[in-house]
């Protein structure tokens, strides 16, 4: 049997970044999007350009920034979604334009109160429309997979005559089962009398924890792209998680016989960097990229795995780039092996990168013994990638105990002037924010607070994760912090998701209404 190609298309910066509470900023999702590239994703679904200037400006960065793979922006069946979509997307070497439109009866009568007829014909409109600016057009008949069979099989039938190069066949609410999933594929194939013009795809939902079964029992059926996420996130229980999707297609050739394209090497840095932006964690038994995916507690098992590792690993951690490295990093390291070390850890920083990474890192050794693949690779995401630091953290002083009212004093240095204040507050991280705010200006309700160690160990670094939302807005942003003490690593998480606020352009037009900003 010949080896066949599966299309993978990535729809985290999309889908993904729908998930309650992310709010990823331009920045942002060029990072990730160059990121999935390396990884080797063929499609990269970029945004929803008519959502928010927020969703158009990162489809636009993306389109001009990232090229040598395909990137897509999605609209709804409607000319205007449609302009916007392209207006993002022109400057990309390969576009892709996504059109969609519900064709179950429940979202037809409920939530577009709209005929059979009327979908069929805005379907068709809309396609027709994309073919205009790009030949490369996909077609999402949203809820398919609830759809009447016969009538979805007419409007695929209809957008692929008008133009459609790729039809997408959504289980939009994660309702299917695989065994029906890939029967559904079938049928959609073989009574499709064009279907053969169109590249099938399936995009599946997690509701019921089917998202990743049903999309593999629809390759089977002979759907050639799959649509998913990194980690898996995206809206309510999210997508098909695209580690998992890869690395089963990988490690049951003998029943696939399916290849992608993807640089499996690169998975769990690409989980990684997504977890950090999104400030969604990832599970410590999540299949592939989770904490215990290659970890062997028993004793049995571990005896096994030292005499052959076949017995319980059924694909290398090295596979998915877990690498274990030998050498120990401490405060006698040198710059040489700091970077050979990142530069094995897929990290290729440019000349003050390294320096910025080298300086925090003497740091950090200098207060702990031994500084782990982890430690590094939160200080170079944290510290030395994070977007451009409009306020650092020059020095913080905590009074804090059982009796005493906790008092923070900070000093913030901004454009090269250093910005002092203090507060008292409930704790010593609510008079650190209440300080923060003082000297910034920014109100904000905290929505999220989280500490957990990067590492074991009583010196390991402390990572704190906020969200917040400034007074004001509607926008949630999302903050990270590392240190090997716990109350600066929250300053510095806060102030993070304040950088963030100040560089996005709702926070700019928030800090001209400011005027409590100390030094301005
Ligand atoms: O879940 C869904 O149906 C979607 C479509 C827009 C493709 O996300
Ligand atoms: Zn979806």
């Amino acid at each position: 049997m010949d080896n066949k190609r599966i299309y993978i298309f990535d729809t985290t910066l999309r889908d993904g970044e729908q998930s309650p509470g992310v709010n990823l900023n331009t920045h942002e999702k060029i990072e990730i999007g160059k990121q999935l590239q390396k990884l080797g994703v063929d499609v990269i679904e970029a945004g929803f350009p008519m959502a928010s200037t927020g969703d158009f400006e990162a489809v636009k960065a993306i389109a001009e920034k990232i090229k040598g793979v395909t990137i897509c922006g999605l609209s709804r069946a409607v000319f205007a979604d449609i302009d916007r979509a392209w207006e993002a997307l022109k400057a990309a070497e390969q576009p892709r334009i996504h059109t969609f439109i519900a064709t179950s009866d429940i979202h037809m009568v409920h939530k577009l109160r709209m005929t059979r007829q009327q979908v069929l014909e805005a379907a068709v409109a809309a396609v027709k429309h994309a073919k205009q600016y790009t030949g490369d057009v996909e077609f999402s008949a949203e809820d398919a997979s609830r759809s009447d069979l016969d009538f979805l099989c007419q409007v695929l039938e209809a957008v692929i005559t008008a133009g459609a190069t790729t039809v997408n066949i959504p289980d939009t609410v994660g309702y299917a089962t695989p065994g029906e999933f890939e029967q559904f594929i079938k049928n959609i194939i073989d009574r499709v009398p064009n279907i053969h013009k169109a590249r099938v795809s399936v995009h599946c939902h997690n509701d019921l924890g089917l998202a990743v079964a049903n999309s593999l029992a629809a390759v089977t059926s002979g759907a050639a792209q799959i649509e998913c996420t990194i980690n898996g996130i995206g809206e309510r229980a999210g997508n098909a998680s695209l580690e998992e999707v890869v690395m089963a297609l990988h490690t049951r050739k003998d029943k696939y016989n399916i290849t992608t394209g993807i640089n499996t090497v690169e998975i769990y840095r690409t989980s990684r960097l997504v977890s950090n932006l999104t400030g969604m964690k990832v599970q410590a038994n999540k299949a592939i990229v989770g904490k215990n995916a290659f970890a062997h507690e028993s004793g049995i098992h571990q005896d096994g795995v030292l005499k052959e590792r076949s017995t319980y690993e059924i694909m290398s951690p090295e596979l998915v780039g877990l690498n274990v490295s030998n050498i120990v990093l401490g405060k006698h390291s040198g710059r040489h092996a700091i970077s050979g070390r990142l530069a094995e850890l897929g990290y290729t920083l440019d000349e003050s990168e390294l320096n910025k990474a080298f300086k925090k890192f003497k740091s950090l050794a200098d207060k702990k013994k031994e500084v782990t693949d982890e430690d590094l690779i939160a200080l170079v995401e944290e510290e030395v990638r994070s977007i451009p630091a409009t306020y650092e953290l020059d020095y913080i002083h905590i009074s804090s105990g059982s009796r005493v009212i906790p008092t923070a004093t900070l000093s913030l240095k901004k454009d090269g002037k250093f910005l002092e204040d203090a507060a008292c507050g409930e704790g010593p991280v609510d008079a650190i924010y209440k300080a923060v705010e003082k000297i910034t200006g920014f109100q904000s309700t905290l929505l999220y607070y989280n500490l957990s160690a990067v590492t074991g160990g009583k010196d390991a670094l402390g990572e704190v994760t906020v969200k917040i939302q400034p007074f004001g807005s509607s926008k949630v942003y999302l903050g990270r912090g590392v240190s090997t003490d716990i109350l600066e690593a929250s300053a510095k998480a806060y102030i993070n998701a304040v950088n963030k606020v100040v560089v996005d352009t709702e926070g700019k037009t928030l800090q001209e209404n400011l005027t409590g900003e100390k030094g301005i």
